[in-house]
């Protein structure tokens, strides 16, 4: 199949989010199709960089396939990859993939990180022909408001999303996702929310709780111990009790051990479908 790759920064947005809708119609965890200014917003909790982007343009100029790129602290992140229906199995996704591989190694790029659904067979096999391997699993979760919380409260004092992530951590990206790193906390929409025990040492934030969908988005240790499970399910616990009678959830992005130590004592149910962080090293 005759291809053009090009930077990002050349196509109309909209040719792009056309592409990127039809490529993720009928995806394994549900369509997304993004109106220009979901797509727009899309781009950027992903830490999209149009710049060091690609698009695979098809014989017709329009955009067969994409791979979007985050750069942060010199580290790449696929971020978002995709072939429209009539273009797949023929290569496009592997070339895309391999032009952004070639162009990090040339960048100096210490290593490439990606999350996909681990039920996603075709990506997977993309990703480990390519040298990408599993570091974590990571899952979902969801809470109604009526499972009873446990007794006894933590202390909690409410912090701004700027101490949460100025604060010291002893886990952060490339060490686990980007979507559950100080970075995207950084640019999170307004109405997000930080919480800390009283001595900081736990940090917890959650999208805006008034919001229909409120989801925990990510959470910071002083500490990389194994003691710091029961501060931060007390701080959990507490933010639930501060929001009664509202259900919550976590994206698929959380890794197992925050699950079963939080979530899942706290009333949680793990979702279906769980995705793989994976890294590719230089
Ligand atoms: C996953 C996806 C990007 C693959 O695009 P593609 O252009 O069809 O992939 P390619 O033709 O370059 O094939 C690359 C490799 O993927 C695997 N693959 C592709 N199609 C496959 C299929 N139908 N079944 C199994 N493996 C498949 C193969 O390992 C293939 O290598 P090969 O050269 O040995 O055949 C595409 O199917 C897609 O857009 N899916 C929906 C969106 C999505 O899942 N994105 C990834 C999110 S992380």
């Amino acid at each position: 199949m005759s291809l053009t790759i090009v930077s990002a920064a050349e196509v109309p947005l909209d040719a792009q989010r056309a592409a990127f809708n039809r490529a993720f119609a009928g995806y394994l965890a549900g369509s997304m199709e993004f109106d220009a200014p979901g797509f727009a917003r899309f781009l950027c909790l992903q830490g999209a960089d149009l710049w060091h982007s690609r698009l695979a343009l098809g014989a017709d100029g329009a955009p067969a396939g994409f791979g979007y790129l985050n750069r942060t602290l010199g580290i790449a992140r696929l971020a978002g990859m995709g072939v429209t229906p009539e273009a797949r199995r023929r290569g496009v996704a592997a070339a895309l993939l391999d032009h952004l591989l070639a162009e990090a190694q040339r960048r100096g790029d210490a290593v490439m990180t990606l999350e996909v659904f681990a039920q996603n067979d075709r990506a997977r096999a993309l990703y480990e022909a390519r040298g990408f391997r599993v570091r974590a699993q990571l899952f979902g979760w969801r809470r109604s408001a009526e499972p009873p919380l446990p007794d006894g409260g933590a202390e909690m004092r409410e912090i701004s999303l700027a101490e949460a992530v100025a604060g010291t951590c002893a886990r952060d990206y490339p060490a686990r996702p980007w979507q559950v790193s100080r970075h995207l906390v950084a640019r999170m929409a307004p109405g997000a929310r930080a919480f800390a025990t009283a001595d900081s040492a736990a940090r917890i934030v959650v999208t805006d709780p008034s919001a229909e969908d409120r989801r925990f988005a990510a959470w910071f240790t002083a500490d990389a111990r194994e003691d710091h499970w029961p501060a931060l399910r007390g701080l959990t616990a507490e933010v639930l009790r501060r929001f009664p009678g509202q259900a919550w959830r976590a994206p698929a992005i959380w890794p197992e051990d925050f699950g079963r130590e939080v979530f899942a004592p706290l009333g949680f149910e793990r979702e279906a479908l769980h995705q793989l962080f994976m890294r590719r090293e230089p």
